[in-house]
């Protein structure tokens, strides 16, 4: 073993990154069926499309050099302005090319957001539970996370405005449509209210919303962005979850000067976007494939949602609660406290089904405080093995119920 010493931040993202290598060495075990981790359902990867538009756009005669060479730091120039056609416009989102930053993966967003704005100690405002990989960025930037206070409907705006005074926040940080892990949506005026404390404070408010494309019922409610009259809040989105994870790309929205900033950061970080990978969305929005495969996710993925709520509804233990979330891609449920779900998981997989525990998704809690929550993706398997899967753990969590008595 190397007798080297590791900087601190390895230190303050121990806890989480330990986490993140136990949820992705779950989701790619390929014995197991798996309701943890948030991956589309295989039968909506663009493959067959991608051998038209591979075959054509990867040659000399086609988009060959775009792909295979150094390209434009800010992403090329086409998908960019794709990213305002198909997916800004649409939903009411004002922005034009100067808006956007083409990232390499969702995540790479927060990454060089924080390398912009944060300072060894500075705090990050979030949801209570929240999206642990975000928080796993957050820590590595040397950032303290802060969990505020969140209902039904999401995080409750005046404890946001109270922490941010008491902590002097830099960033609040949301996943506010079909949110991750609670699949909860917040509602249009507290995404109003977010905005005009980012304008108050003169702080960042991090709209980090991948999963607002995929809607399966409810209105299409306005970007937290749309209402920002000061530039302060950054939109940050995924391709992986409407496209393909494989292909590492996401994008940043903003006011043209952070976009500027952020070129800055991702020049310095790994240069541009991945040539091939860009290409080849780009190529796939502009036939038109998008639209077409967007729908085929929507109808899937809903029939998944639906046949996981009704199977949970039916065997999950009396007393149990879950969200019933309008899009994206999980379910959040709560047991009774007599449920531990890291147990539960352990007894699911002798099955070989497994789920996410949710006690580790609390940022300032230890664990044990919330071992009753779980995180259940629909997106992935197909409806049969969702009911079967489903059917199994909620018979599991009764005996588990049954026994504490
Ligand atoms: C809320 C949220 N943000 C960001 C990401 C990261 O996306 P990517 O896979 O593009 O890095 C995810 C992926 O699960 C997510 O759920």
């Amino acid at each position: 073993m190397p007798n080297v010493k590791y900087a601190k931040r390895v230190e303050f993202m121990k806890d989480t990154a330990m986490y993140m290598r136990g949820l992705f060495d779950n989701m790619t075990d390929p014995n197991m069926r798996s309701f943890g981790g948030g991956a589309p359902a295989r039968s909506v990867l663009p493959m067959d499309c991608m051998e038209e538009i591979a075959g054509e756009v990867l040659s000399d005669a086609g988009r060959g050099f775009e792909a295979f060479q150094y390209s434009a730091p800010f992403g090329l120039a086409d998908l960019r302005q794709a990213v305002c056609d198909h997916l800004l416009t649409p939903t009411g989102i004002e922005a034009g090319p100067e808006n956007i930053q083409i990232v390499s993966g969702g995540l790479e967003s927060m990454y060089l957001i924080c390398q912009l704005f944060i300072e060894p100690g500075d705090v990050i405002l979030t949801e209570d539970p929240t999206f642990i990989h975000t928080t796993d960025t957050f820590k590595m930037c040397e950032a303290k996370v802060i969990a505020c206070e969140c209902d039904d409907h999401g995080l409750v705006i005046e404890d946001v405005e109270k922490k941010i005074q008491e902590y002097d926040a830099k960033i609040v940080y949301t996943v506010p449509t079909f949110g991750n892990p609670t699949g909860r949506s917040l509602p249009v005026e507290r995404r109003k209210a977010l905005a005009e404390l980012g304008s108050k404070y003169n702080i960042i408010i991090l709209e980090d919303d991948p999963y607002r494309d995929v809607r399966y019922s409810g209105e299409v409610l306005p970007a937290i962005y749309s209402f920002d009259k000061t530039g302060n809040t950054i939109m940050a989105c995924s391709f992986s979850k409407i496209f393909a994870p494989g292909s590492r790309l996401g994008y940043a929205v903003a006011d043209p000067e952070i976009i500027y900033a952020l070129r800055d950061i991702k020049i310095a970080t790994n240069s541009q976007p991945p040539g091939i990978s860009e290409v080849l969305l780009a190529e796939y929005f502009h036939r038109g494939y998008y639209e077409k495969y967007l729908a085929k996710m929507v109808e899937l993925y809903k029939a998944g949602r639906d046949a996981m709520m009704e199977t949970m509804d039916k065997f999950f233990p009396e007393g149990f609660k879950r969200t019933t979330p309008d899009g994206g891609y999980y379910v959040w449920v709560e047991f009774p406290k007599s449920v531990s779900t890291s147990k539960l998981k352990e007894r699911a997989q002798e099955y070989k089904f497994t789920f996410l525990s949710g006690g580790d998704w609390y940022p300032n809690s230890d664990p044990s405080e919330h071992d009753n929550t779980a995180r259940f993706n629909f997106t992935t398997q197909p409806v049969e093995v969702i009911k079967e899967g489903i059917e199994l753990i909620g018979k599991l969590a009764c005996e588990m119920a049954a026994e504490a008595k």
